[in-house]
């Protein structure tokens, strides 16, 4: 064991690592994201297409990420790199680890943007102007903070700034503590948005939309986004889970941890998406609005409940909550690697691996407004990051990862670490065969997206 291996810091419990891995896996993803990727992408199709690849493609995937992380014991670039070098593989591996900390980097550039404008409906919200609103004025003030990059800007550095305030302690206590209240409080306050959606007329609608597959609504592109947001949510492909992974103790099961974060981060995407289009329907809005549908729609709803305000704005501080436990994720595997090789403390990564962040994010921040006509692909600045990240690095990086932990790493070490018994098999045929050629054939269909 080498040095690194052993001061390398360990989860107190099973329950941390679940709380951990879940926290990195339930965020904007499951509450922003899959709601208007599913308007955008026809319904029920596009769900049900997204279901399979978590299930195929996405669980054996987290496994393997999870064991190998556990395997290295230090940030994913060393973790591969050693495990390469163990395995007696090429040391090129190692880039798996590096593509990892660069997707990490891009998509934590607009996730802290875009969980800046859930900060700045907190205080709308309890500011209680969106009491009894009307389509018009959610459309208004959603609008509104589009158009104001200094707004935005604000908001954007406070939570880059929280995230570096929490990620500089260390993968600690306090990541446990807010993540044992954030995820029961989120769960409570879906299900309370999802009752108050079943009593409303475009309940049924809504559901329709959502479930009822229509399969002439599926391109080969909505087939690809899809997968990539089943790599998003689950926060797979770059090195988060790897990371955490490194942190488990021995005794804990991993393939049971990770088909446990798997449900809970399925099961709120899906509550998310039955509060949100039912109340698309009743108010006759377009599901496929894009990035602003949970901020158009959602404060009808909380303008038509009692206490709204006060639902509204602390549902908000709980998507808050949610997206910082998964900013963490998102740039820890940065700043594990910058403590582990160039000695810089975890203050110090964090502030330059942050400040990289920021300074990318407003790219973003600023192609809701200046640059909404600068376009590269046609794309603007935040859908292309989007779509790289998402749709091209995330499943690029599975394919990596489920090839290597299944056919690099020798039989008898995964199938000691995972501990599957006869349902081995399973494991590596999925992530022998299956992943890779899905993904490659996904891919594939896909092009000439770009
Ligand atoms: N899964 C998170 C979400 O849904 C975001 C996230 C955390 C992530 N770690 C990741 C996305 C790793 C991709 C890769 O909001």
């Amino acid at each position: 064991m080498t040095d690194k291996r052993f001061l390398h810091g360990q989860w107190s419990s099973r329950l941390a690592f679940i709380l951990a891995a879940s926290g990195s896996a339930i965020g904007l993803g499951n509450i922003w994201k899959f709601p208007y990727l599913v308007g955008e992408n026809g319904g029920g199709a596009f769900v049900l297409v997204y279901l399979l690849c978590v299930i195929a493609i996405g669980i054996p995937i987290m496994m393997a990420e999870t064991m190998l992380g556990r395997r290295g014991r230090q940030s994913p670039i060393n973790t591969m790199a050693s495990l390469a070098e163990e395995a007696g593989a090429n040391p090129l591996w190692r880039y798996v680890g590096w593509l990892g900390v660069l997707a990490g980097f891009l998509i934590l550039s607009y996730y802290s943007v875009i969980a800046g404008w859930s900060m700045a409906y907190i205080v709308k919200m309890a500011g209680g102007f969106m009491d009894r609103v009307s389509t018009t004025d959610t459309q208004q003030t959603f609008l509104d903070l589009k158009a104001a990059s200094d707004i935005q800007l604000v908001w954007h550095t406070a939570f880059m700034g929280a995230t570096l305030l929490i990620v500089s302690k260390g993968v600690s206590q306090g990541l446990e503590r807010v993540t044992r209240i954030m995820m029961p409080g989120l769960l409570v306050m879906l299900l309370v948005l999802d009752v108050y959606a079943a009593g409303t007329e475009g309940f049924g609608q809504g559901m329709a939309f959502l479930f009822k597959p229509d399969f002439g609504k599926l391109t080969g592109e909505s087939v690809l986004i899809a997968m990539g947001q089943a790599f998003f949510s689950l926060g797979l492909g770059m090195g988060s889970i790897m990371v955490y992974g490194s942190y488990l103790p021995d005794h804990v099961s991993i393939s049971r941890s990770t088909a446990f974060v798997a449900a809970a981060d399925t099961l709120v995407a899906l509550l998310a998406g039955i509060a949100i289009f039912p109340v698309v329907f009743s108010y006759q809005l377009a599901p496929g609005m894009g990035p602003g549908l949970i901020f158009e729609t959602l404060p009808l709803a909380f303008g038509q409940m009692p206490a709204g305000s006060l639902v509204g704005s602390l549902f908000f501080i709980l998507i808050f909550f949610a997206a910082i436990t998964s900013s963490i994720a998102l740039i820890e595997p940065a700043v594990a690697w910058l403590s582990e090789n160039r000695g810089i403390s975890r203050p110090k990564a964090s502030l330059y691996a942050g400040s990289i962040c920021w300074f990318l994010g407003i790219g973003t921040l600023l192609s809701f407004n200046a640059w909404s006509n600068t376009t590269w692909f046609g794309r603007n600045f935040f859908e292309l990051v989007d779509f790289v990240t998402a749709d091209i690095l995330l499943p690029t990086g599975g394919i990596l990862v489920a090839i290597f932990a299944s056919w690099v790493v020798k039989t008898r070490d995964s199938e000691r670490e995972l501990e599957l018994g006869p349902r081995y098999v399973w494991w590596q045929v999925l992530t022998r065969f299956v992943a890779p050629i899905a993904i490659a054939i996904v891919f594939s269909h896909a092009m000439g997206v770009l």
